[in-house]
């Protein structure tokens, strides 16, 4: 990973496994222009929105539910990036923007919160985009879909909101979304290393995933990434609201 971020700063603010690093190797098959206007969804405390703002120049669009505009306006200034990004506090389905605004929009370690759901990627992701501009995330997922049950020794961990599910299982649901074109769908290679950064953090919920990461024994999890272009409009379709 690229020494950007100062290691401190780095752990204080992630949120899961380590997104930097993430969309360092998911962004290895994309690239953005320079003023780009970027939505970040589910950026939490913004580090994925200061390192698109650093590593491309874009004008980044930070968005989070859970974590305060006000609190990242603040992480923003300190760096002197205000001016490129701005943060948002909205709920995906809810998002305030003009349909057509972003040349991209980026998530990391966030989708599979509002997006691991039919109809979703066409109806809330994909009019935000312009025509041939790109959606790429990043989910925690699995190397294959439990069948019936969680497996036991995950049981005591597992939440409802985690919607973790294989790579096959997100290709296909992509795949059937009628306004964008799948053009990568890949495990992460720093699936492992992702995991180990977020361990060590001084953060309660890291502390609790300590114990899963244990039972779960490098046997279940993954990590997958997916970029695909906008090729066009859904016919007869309602517009999301705050659009
Ligand atoms: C595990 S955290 C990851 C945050 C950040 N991307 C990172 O990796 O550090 C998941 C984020 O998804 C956001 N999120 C969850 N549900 C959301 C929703 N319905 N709309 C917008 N954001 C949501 C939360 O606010 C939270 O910050």
């Amino acid at each position: 990973m690229n020494n950007r971020f100062d290691i401190d700063f780095l752990r204080e603010n992630m949120m899961g496994p380590n997104c930097v690093r993430i969309l360092e190797e998911l962004s290895e098959d994309f690239t953005l222009k320079p003023d780009a206007r970027v939505l970040d969804l589910g950026c939490g405390r913004g580090l994925t929105s200061i390192f698109l703002a650093e590593e491309f120049g874009a004008r980044v669009f930070a968005t989070d539910l859970w974590i305060p505009a006000a609190e990242n306006f603040q992480r923003f200034k300190q760096l002197g990036l205000d001016d490129r990004i701005t943060p948002i506090h909205a709920e995906a389905h809810e998002l305030p923007f003009a349909e057509g605004f972003f040349d991209a929009i980026v998530s990391i370690d966030a989708y599979y919160y509002f997006g691991a759901k039919e109809g979703f990627l066409d109806r809330y992701m994909a009019p935000l985009v312009k025509k041939d501009g790109l959606i790429a995330i990043a989910v925690p997922g699995l190397k294959k879909d439990f069948d019936a049950e969680i497996p036991e020794e995950l049981v005591p961990f597992w939440e409802e909101d985690m919607n973790f599910f294989s790579l096959k299982w997100w290709q296909d649901l992509w795949s059937r979304a009628e306004t964008i074109e799948l053009t990568h769908c890949r495990s992460l290679r720093c699936h492992e290393e992702a995991w180990q950064d977020w361990l060590q953090c001084d953060n309660p919920y890291a502390k609790r995933d300590i114990e899963m990461l244990k039972a779960e024994g490098g046997r279940y999890f993954d990590t997958i990434g997916m970029i695909a272009k906008k090729t066009g409009d859904a016919e007869n379709r309602e517009p999301a609201s705050g659009s």
